[in-house]
């Protein structure tokens, strides 16, 4: 189950759906969340969406700690109270070698489920907060590089296409993604 995931690149139209809610709670979808977070470590990545590999469910995958040993796992997970603003510097597992500055929530409140489907409520601030909210927006169909200005975002894609045509993936990169 889950063995051949892999991480969707934009512009891959799949990348822009809406996820479904998840109604569900067995154990394929333990099995995702698993995979999932093994995806997100060896890329290297904080943070990770159902639809970034194909699953268009409402189920995110976060690790912001320095060790990277905290997995957090949330189920249909919802912003409540957004409040404060901050700059955030962002780059994507689905948006390669493009990183740049955008705003986000510096709080939020958290609703969301467990794999038990337990509901939950968590008060997240600094760089779990920004992940969170990166993460949902691709639940979304939403990414970090739709809040660019067009002429910016132009300049951005024209570097995308320029780097796939002329050089091989960099490996080894120590930038946060999500
Ligand atoms: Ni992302």
């Amino acid at each position: 189950m889950f063995e051949n995931l892999e991480i969707l690149q934009f512009p891959d139209e799949r990348l822009r759906r809406l996820s479904v809610s998840v109604e569900v709670f067995n154990k394929e979808l333990k099995a995702l969340a698993d995979k999932m977070l093994e995806i997100m470590y060896q890329s290297n990545g904080i943070g990770l969406a159902a639809p970034q590999v194909n699953q268009t469910i409402r189920l995110i995958v976060v690790d912001v700690s320095e060790d990277r040993n905290n997995p957090c796992i949330f189920v249909n997970p919802k912003i409540k109270q957004p409040s404060g603003s901050v700059d955030s510097s962002e780059g994507c597992l689905s948006v390669p070698e493009i990183r740049t500055t955008i705003k986000r929530y510096e709080n939020i409140t958290l609703e969301y489920q467990d794999l038990n489907g337990v509901r939950l409520e968590e008060s997240l601030d600094d760089l779990l907060s920004i992940c969170v909210q990166h993460e949902i927006d691709h639940l979304d169909g939403k990414l970090f590089i739709d809040y660019v200005p067009d002429v910016k975002l132009q300049r951005l894609r024209k570097k995308i296409a320029k780097s796939k045509k002329n050089q091989p993936t960099i490996e080894g990169t120590t930038v946060r993604v999500v």
